[in-house]
């Protein structure tokens, strides 16, 4: 069976989690993907004593991952902007695919980033961005490949999601937050997740691969759950509601409405029973109607989950294609339609 070499850049809850799924399911994911995925190089700024290395190279410096020429695929799990973006650019530039779990790397840069990468005839591949663990960028995309679809909604925040169910339950706002991120679900900057900022760079990137317009981050409107008082979801109990952040990205005659806010859910709908880290992803097709995807949004193992289902992808395809060059998994911007919002 033939070796495909992954290099793993960063190492917090979502890296340690790949790494650790990785070894630990190896030849199951590898009678899945048709080859065997080997980890070639890790980088971190930080090594962990917790992940058993062995004899694969480490380095301090997570550019020495781009510049391996063993390694075929660059697993960006450093998360934010500028470092992050110059890491993937320079992936595209070596010739290797990119798996990245970066939504607000993708949601704000994407649009050049998917471009660069169909030059290079190399795949960006993001379904860890969205909904942790749900693969809803996998069932947009192929799933419901025959539909048009004008409609996505949900929760797409597992740590505001958490903080509201427990807030319901008599806990206080700061206390949540605070176990969000013991618990590894939160940001490295939490106000992402409290202020919407996390949830607007996932429906960005839902409504651009589900709906199929560019990405226009900047375009969504975007409240977080930060003005949310234990006064309010116990007045909405009471009138048959539940609070819930919800991203809703709807195509509309004028153009794509895009946003994120607190919302009143009525008790009996399905959205409402989400509750903890949960996320659920509503999708309204043409043809097949609606349908609904639920699961972990956040978490290392949950998230890895999907960083290692866009590998297996990738790996595949780089496997079997004599030229090593793959399906196209990401957006193309020409492809699809240009709606305001
Ligand atoms: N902070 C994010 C969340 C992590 O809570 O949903 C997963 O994207």
């Amino acid at each position: 069976m033939k070796d495909v070499n992954v290099g793993i850049c960063g190492l917090g809850t979502v890296g340690g989690g790949t790494f650790n799924v990785l070894t630990r399911n190896a030849a199951l994911i590898a009678g899945r993907a048709g080859c065997n995925i080997r980890i070639a190089r890790v980088a971190s700024r930080r090594n962990r004593d917790d992940l058993e290395l062995g004899d694969i190279p480490f380095s301090t410096d997570i550019f020495d991952v781009v510049q391996d020429p063993d390694v075929d695929v660059v697993v960006e799990l450093i998360g934010g902007y500028d470092t992050a973006k110059e890491l993937v650019m320079s992936a595209i530039r070596h010739g290797k695919h990119v798996v990245t779990a970066n939504k607000a790397l993708i949601a704000v840069h994407g649009n050049e980033i998917f471009d660069a990468a169909e030059k290079a005839g190399v795949v960006v591949a993001y379904e860890a961005g969205v909904a942790g663990g749900i693969p809803v960028i996998k069932a947009v995309r192929e799933g419901l490949a025959a539909n048009r679809i004008d409609t996505v909604a949900g929760i797409i925040n597992g740590t505001g999601n958490f903080i509201l169910t427990e807030m319901r339950a008599g806990r206080e706002f700061s206390e949540v937050l605070k176990e969000a991120q013991d618990l590894g679900y939160a940001e490295a900057d939490p106000t992402f997740d409290v202020e919407g900022i996390d949830a607007a760079h996932k429906l960005t990137i839902l409504a651009s691969s589900g709906i199929g317009v560019p990405l226009q981050f900047e375009k969504a409107y975007t409240e977080g759950i930060a003005g949310v008082t234990p006064y309010d979801i116990a007045h909405a109990e009471q009138l048959g509601y539940r609070v819930k952040h919800l991203g809703i990205a709807r195509r509309r005659e004028e153009g794509i409405e895009l946003r994120v806010h607190p919302t009143l859910v009525p008790k009996a709908h399905l959205i409402a029973q989400v509750d903890g880290v949960l996320n659920a992803v509503m999708v309204d097709g043409d043809a097949v109607g609606q349908t609904m995807y639920y699961g972990p949004g956040a978490g290392d193992e949950a998230t890895a989950s999907a960083v290692i289902a866009d590998i297996v992808d990738v790996a595949r395809a780089v496997a079997t294609a004599s030229d090593q060059r793959v399906p196209y998994l990401g957006f193309r911007p020409e492809a699809m339609e240009d709606l305001p919002v």
